[in-house]
């Protein structure tokens, strides 16, 4: 199998739902579509605010996919207990805040270790593979290990957002070398946040890296595709009723 595999966030696609408080787009068709295009597996963020993704959502998609799913989740008790209940093969520790428009840093294992390494030793003990959201560095790679984690995803938030060339060099070399630290310390390495068509190469390129988790862009890519294919189909519709 070709590396880094990617793994695709549907959220946003929840997000547009959540917009109407209707019931499309679904994100289980969004799943199974990636899935159908050739993804490895598919993530979704249960937030605590239930801002996009839904507990249903996750459950349905768990229930239909044959690919990963890979659940983003902030430590708290009761998203440790709903993770425990869905089993998904993965869950991905990210800090959360509420009025963040998106998750904006990795987490920072010098603190609330103890129910960081609980939580990991539940997940595990079910057979969920547990992977921990941190910054490029070398200090946090090492205690994720320590933590007991199989995985972890380096945050690219600071290599997408670069703004000069030399900024963004300097980026991809500190991902780079978590990359390689996490790999010879044995954990699985994932990386995302922010990648898009313009940025994703050099860190695809990172031969010790597993996956790439990657959600605003393609589903904005998605609207932009699509929405050529929407409006015809629409036009052709109320054409065809004029018609008749
Ligand atoms: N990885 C993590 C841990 C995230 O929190 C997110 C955003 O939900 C992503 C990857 C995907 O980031 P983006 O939507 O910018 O591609």
């Amino acid at each position: 199998m070709p590396r880094p595999r990617l793994g695709v966030n549907i959220d946003h696609v929840a997000t547009v739902r959540q917009a109407r408080g209707g019931v499309y787009p679904d994100p289980l068709e969004a799943a199974l579509i990636a899935q159908g295009a050739g993804a490895a597996g598919v993530t979704v963020h249960l937030r605590e605010d239930r801002r996009h993704i839904q507990d249903h959502d996750v459950l349905r998609i768990k229930g239909a996919i044959r690919v990963k799913l890979n659940l983003e989740m902030a430590v708290t008790p009761a998203i440790v207990a709903f993770a425990l209940r869905a089993k998904p093969a993965q869950a991905t520790f990210v800090p959360e805040r509420r009025r963040e428009l998106t998750t904006e840093g990795g987490l920072d294992l010098r603190k609330k270790r103890g129910p960081v390494a609980d939580a990991i030793k539940q997940l595990r003990a079910k057979g969920i593979e547990v992977s921990l959201f941190i910054d490029p560095d070398g200090e946090q790679v090492k205690r994720a290990r320590a933590l007991g984690a199989n995985a972890i995803e380096i945050n690219t938030g600071a290599y997408s957002e670069a703004k000069t060339a030399r900024a963004r060099k300097a980026e991809l070399a500190r991902v780079r070398r978590a990359a390689e630290l996490s790999h010879e310390l044995g954990l699985v390495t994932h990386a995302g946040h922010g990648l898009n068509l313009e940025n994703v190469v050099p860190i695809a390129a990172i031969p010790t890296l597993a996956e790439l988790n990657i959600g605003h862009s393609i589903v904005s890519r998605a609207v932009m595709v699509g929405f050529a294919h929407a409006v015809r189909e629409m036009r052709e519709l109320i054409e065809s009723a004029a018609r008749s």
